[in-house]
């Protein structure tokens, strides 16, 4: 930390490291809770690195000599993958699969969650089948195994990768202690569109916070070796484009350009591959009319082209059988050998590669080396993974491994810092409600989310437990006492009766203040196949809500939910407003603690949040059009006119709700004007900071702002750096994020943060779908949102003017 600290300041000298770096430095003496710059801008262009356990001569030599002891049919038997446990898919739920294993037809089992049972089959692998291949046991382990995390949107509220490396790591060392030496995780899907329910397991829509989560959830399955015997194998889905879905709806088609991968969808798949991912699933979605279970472009193209990556690729759950669906196989025979010759290796529950593959290599049309690369990548990560000298669980060790204190207490951790107070306006006390009194006389504690342990789990709890969580309403009983919690349910959350509803309005009225516990279901309308038409809250909560502030008594919304929610009723009438998510195990004492202010919220939001349904998609790196609309041009109607012809709604004004990078705190910030320590910058320079061989590049632009803690509490705040680059031979976005830090600030004291800015900054894909930097005019903000501050100017260009 310190070599890189040392030589950002050595201004005006060459940039001594080929690793280009782009980070934060705070000039202040104190702490910053993650001390350094989380992001590393990796070049799109450099070489794998990471991946060097899957390129080592010593694993490539075992594979070799096993591959050429193996039969067509035992070969084929590799790239076969079946659940055998609780489906996660259209299925039967078969786990009959004693006798194929004996036989070598199977590579890889899912959905088994116990020592017991993954030993069982294992087995039979290892004793029985004639050359002794283990298994890989797979699982969706997608924000914890038994200690459950927030959930991903959640974690990625934090802004802060190590939060999802530290998850992760526990992930892994629960779920390994079982078996379990794989997870279909991390889920890195640009999603711009809250419809969609699986924007709950990615980290938002912006590919560079994207990246730097998918790098850490990498290294956190993966830890430091996959032979580890507490490393599991991370695997990077939904490959690619499909949280693009059309209009929210899971599964659905996706258009998107290939400058629009690149720039935007591509980059989070990459940094996973870079920081060594031994593996990567292809989506359900068609991307431009070709299924992205059967795409050459972005598998046999991008991913194993371009990018080199040495890992194994799954098919999603049947995807390769979808291919008749989506009307490129009019049969079995066709789909395994078109996704199979774009570069899937592995088939997931289809079974098609066990009925065709063999006679299609026979035939001739799938040629023989192509079968060989496919065998020799699952090799290569089951030798990786050590599952040859190890392929047993220890049984007696499963149950120690699970919920140790450390790891709860992590979760709570992860969950306080997840959290984003959206709002929270002053009472006529002149000081806003949260964070609430210890002096507090009474709390009507109101709301279906309010006591539902299983709800906090969200939607893919692994082997998460009910009984395992804390709820709001357990948490705040055992702070303040039975008799100062006046709880009433409300309403279920898709249901409920005037008797709940009655009852809620006179808990409230009994209370000097409410808190409101209020959502979505977690499993039922979040997640997989869980997309929504209407973001409002379900059933009879908005009643709930309206009846609730009627009584007058000063409300708190905490909103449990997998997405953002269309609630305009709420965010004008309700004082305090916090963006909950599913928090997870410790949902209730991270809750608490948030409240009374023993934590301090800290959360931004990934997503834009928007204010109706008709907006979305809607996403801060939007493109300017050629008639965009003013911030002054938001009234909701137009007078006509100018005005009239911009890019705009006649009946919604086109801000969100809230914009990326949005949370409030219990205190407040003020930015200062963004300086520059060059306003000018050469195009040469740059582009030679760009080249992968380059060894040397010019000594990096500096940005600062100062910030100041303007209130009366000691707070963490995360400035982000944002750029725009104009006059380019494609158009790019009003702002990218290409930057952030924590920064904690005591009342009145005001800190200098200071971005280093490596060339990587101001590259893009340009219209030769090149990866480069163009004379441009560059605006540079460092502000606490994508929608505030005043930018900074510099000029990009061919040579510097004397
Ligand atoms: C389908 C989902 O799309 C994928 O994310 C998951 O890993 C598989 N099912 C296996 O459960």
């Amino acid at each position: 930390m310190h070599s890189y600290f040392r030589r950002q300041h050595l201004f005006g000298l060459p940039f001594f490291s080929r690793a280009f770096f782009l980070g934060l430095l705070v000039l202040s003496p104190f702490a910053t809770r993650s001390s350094f710059a989380q992001s590393q801008a990796v070049s799109a262009k450099k070489a794998v690195q990471a991946n060097s356990e899957l390129n080592d001569p010593a694993t490539e030599a075992r594979v070799e000599e096993l591959l050429k002891k193996m039969t067509l049919e035992e070969k084929v038997g590799q790239l076969v993958q079946y659940s055998a446990g609780q489906p996660t898919g259209p299925g039967t739920g078969r786990t009959d699969y004693q006798d194929m294993l004996a036989k070598g037809q199977i590579g890889a089992l899912f959905n088994i969650v116990t020592a017991k049972e993954t030993n069982a089959f294992q087995h039979i692998a290892v004793e029985k089948s004639r050359l002794h291949i283990p298994l890989i046991f797979g699982l969706d382990i997608i924000h914890g195994f038994r200690t459950e995390f927030p959930i991903p949107l959640g974690i990625s509220a934090t802004w802060d990768p190590q939060f999802a490396e530290r998850a992760a790591r526990v992930a892994a060392r629960e779920a390994s202690s079982t078996g379990i030496r794989w997870t279909f995780s991390p889920v890195v899907d640009i999603a711009r569109d809250p419809r969609w329910g699986r924007i709950t397991e990615g980290a938002g829509e912006d590919p560079f916070l994207g990246s730097a989560f998918a790098r850490a959830y990498v290294r956190g399955y993966q830890g430091r070796h996959l032979g580890d015997a507490e490393s599991i194998l991370a695997c990077v889905k939904h490959y690619v484009g499909y949280g693009a879905a059309e209009a929210g709806r899971d599964y659905n088609t996706t258009e998107i350009s290939e400058h629009s991968l690149r720039e935007y969808y591509l980059p989070p798949f990459h940094a996973a591959v870079e920081a060594g991912s031994g593996s990567l699933m292809t989506a359900f979605n068609s991307l431009n009319g070709v299924p992205a279970s059967a795409n050459p472009f972005t598998i046999k193209k991008i991913l194993k082209g371009e990018w080199d990556f040495r890992g194994l690729v799954d098919s999603d759950w049947t995807s390769v059988a979808e291919l008749m669906n989506h009307g490129i196989a009019n049969d079995g025979a066709t789909a395994a050998r078109k996704a199979f010759l774009a570069g899937v290796d592995m088939d997931m529950v289809s079974s098609l590669y066990h009925d065709y593959l063999a006679n299609l290599v026979r035939s001739g049309d799938v040629p023989e080396a192509g079968l060989d690369d496919a065998v020799r990548r699952v090799l290569r990560v089951k030798f990786a993974l050590g599952l040859f000298e190890n392929p047993y669980a220890d049984e007696k060790k499963e149950s120690s491994a699970m919920l140790l204190p450390e790891a709860v207490a992590l979760s709570r951790e992860i969950a306080e810092h997840s959290f984003v107070l959206l709002k929270n306006d002053l009472l006529p006390s002149a000081s806003p409600l949260l964070p609430l009194s210890p002096d507090v006389k009474t709390i009507a504690l109101i709301g279906p989310l309010a006591d539902d342990a299983n709800n906090m789990l969200g939607s893919w709890a692994a082997q998460g437990r009910a009984k395992d969580v804390v709820t709001l309403r357990a948490a705040l009983t055992e702070k303040l006492g039975e008799s100062r919690v006046h709880y009433a349910k409300g309403s279920e959350i898709a249901t409920g009766t005037d008797a709940q509803l009655k009852a809620a309005v006179d808990a409230a009225k009994n209370s000097e203040v409410v808190i409101l516990a209020l959502g979505e279901n977690g499993p039922e309308m979040t997640g997989e196949a869980a997309s929504r038409a209407h973001l409002d809250l379900p059933g009879r909560q908005q009643q709930l809500l309206e009846a609730i502030v009627a009584t007058g008594r000063p409300v708190a919304l905490i909103l449990f939910s997998g997405r953002p929610l269309t609630l305009p009723w709420a965010f004008e009438h309700v004082p305090s407003v916090l963006a909950g998510w599913f928090p997870g195990i410790q949902a209730g004492p991270a809750l608490v603690r948030t409240l009374f202010a023993e934590n301090t919220p800290s959360g931004k939001l990934t997503v834009t949040w928007p204010r109706s349904v008709g907006q979305i998609p809607l996403y801060y790196n939007a493109l300017n059009t050629g008639r965009p609309a003013a911030q002054s041009e938001m009234a909701r109607f137009s007078n006509g006119g100018d005005k009239k012809f911009v890019s705009r709604y006649i009946d919604e004004s086109n801000l969100p709700q809230f914009p990326f990078g949005y949370g409030l705190t219990y205190t407040t910030f003020r930015y200062g004007p963004v300086e520059l320590g060059k306003t000018e910058l050469r195009l040469d320079w740059l582009r030679e900071g760009l080249a992968p061989t380059s060894t040397s590049a010019p000594a990096p632009l500096l940005a600062s702002a100062n910030v100041t803690n303007t209130g009366s509490r000691a707070a963490t705040e995360t400035a982000q750096l944002y750029v725009r680059l104009e006059g380019t031979s494609v158009s790019e976005p009003v702002r990218a994020l290409k930057g952030f830090q924590h920064v904690t600030i005591a009342p009145g004291e005001t800190r200098r943060v200071v971005f280093s800015i490596a060339p990587e900054t101001f590259a893009f894909w340009n219209d030769q779908n090149t990866f480069t930097v163009e004379p441009s005019h560059v605006t540079i903000w460092i502000s606490p949102d994508a929608a505030s501050g005043t930018g900074a100017s510099l000029e990009i260009r061919n040579k510097t003017n004397p």
